[in-house]
């Protein structure tokens, strides 16, 4: 999938652009606070209906203005045309159109125009609670697979009133029918994140090893308590600590990733760098396997290239996207002549674009 043409009125600090793409390459350069994120983000919220870092999507309208609009022009990798226009106001809520059709669940729209995020938010993911990998993992997999979100979303719903049940009443016969709902969907959330992960497995520690020049040895596991005994099992043996908490203490809910270095837990003995490379190595591997399940190559979407990262790594980085596995990239830098500088020693063409106060040139 390549963006060829991105309109914005009032996102964020962007009152106004229009600017025309390359399939390849592109980078956007300027001081800390220019827009340049800002960028990455509508290109992510145009694919994900939805941010990457704001929690509301009011946050992305421009202070002081009642909307934005993002229009991206596509040509998917058959060479097809395609116009997505989502537009968001305080008062009327958001609306999604593709070719002109509105969308009757903007969920259905997750997972055609796939999309790719490193950003050095990523950290929350090794730093942060174990919630937060799973959230990855939903975004991820909602992509590949529709039936999972459906299946998440109805798991979800069992555990809500499965809890509030449980904190008015203890009848073993209504328990037994959340039971019986909570094992039927949080199986099948299980079987999906267990084959995703494994399929994972490889592909982060095959990236990492070119990332690092074969420096280190990382893992990512799939943790859960479904590895143990079915779903349904262990409902029926934590009924009782269930009733003394009055909440659900086990379940999908409380699955977790876990990464490691040299066989050590990643957030406690990896390096900054070496955390960071973990999260680009996975975030390409995630990219691979989008690219495998939906049959488009996602763009690519790299905000503070040099975060954290010191030059060879980024070099390698630079050469691994630039390969055939990878289309259209986007990239951002404060530094220009840096940023130039080492796609030239990558021997990569690219499109230059100059952010200043929310304006954008080529
Ligand atoms: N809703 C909004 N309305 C207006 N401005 C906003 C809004 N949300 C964020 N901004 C502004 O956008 C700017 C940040 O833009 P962005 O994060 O894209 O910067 P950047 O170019 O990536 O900078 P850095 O190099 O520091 O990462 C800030 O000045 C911020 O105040
Ligand atoms: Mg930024």
């Amino acid at each position: 999938m390549r963006l060829k043409k991105l309109l914005l009125i009032n996102f964020k600090n962007i009152l106004q652009t229009e600017i025309t793409l390359s399939d390849g390459i592109n980078c956007f350069v300027g001081d800390n606070g220019a827009g340049k994120t800002n960028i990455l983000d509508a290109i992510h919220y145009l694919s994900m209906s939805k941010s990457a870092f704001t929690m509301t999507d009011g946050q992305s309208v421009a202070h002081g203005e009642e909307f934005f609009v993002a229009e991206g022009s596509y040509l998917s990798d058959s060479e097809r045309n395609e116009l997505l226009n989502c537009s968001f106001s305080r008062r009327g809520g958001k609306v999604l159109k593709r070719n002109g059709k509105e969308y009757e669940r903007i969920a259905d729209h997750v997972g055609n125009f796939p999309v790719v995020i490193v950003s050095p938010r990523d950290s929350d993911l090794i730093t942060d609670a174990a919630e937060e990998r799973r959230r990855y993992l939903n975004g991820f997999i909602s992509q590949i697979d529709k039936s999972y979100l459906n299946s998440m979303m109805r798991y979800n719903a069992v555990l809500a009133e499965r809890n509030t049940f449980l904190k008015r009443s203890s009848d073993e016969q209504m328990l037994q029918i959340y039971d019986m709902q909570l094992a039927e969907h949080g199986t099948r959330v299980y079987e999906h994140r267990k084959r995703i992960v494994e399929q994972m497995q490889p592909l982060v520690e095959e990236y990492y090893r070119e990332l690092s020049e074969d420096r280190e040895q990382v893992e990512i596991t799939y943790r859960s308590e479904l590895e143990q005994m079915s779903l349904m099992d262990i409902l029926q043996r934590a009924r009782e600590k269930d009733l003394v908490n009055q909440f659900t203490t086990s379940g999908v809910h409380r699955d977790d990733l876990v990464f490691r270095i040299g066989g050590y837990p990643l957030r406690k003995y990896g390096s900054q760098g070496q955390q960071k490379s973990f999260l680009i190595a996975l975030k390409l591997a995630q990219y691979r396997l989008l690219a495998q399940s939906t049959g488009e190559r996602p763009i690519l979407l790299l905000d503070d290239l040099f975060d954290k990262l010191d030059m060879r790594r980024v070099q390698h980085l630079l050469e691994l996207v630039a390969g055939e596995d990878f289309g259209q990239i986007c990239i951002t830098d404060c530094n220009k002549v840096r940023l130039e500088t080492t796609l030239a020693n990558a021997a990569a063409d690219y499109a230059l674009f100059e952010v200043e106060g929310g304006d954008i040139k080529r």
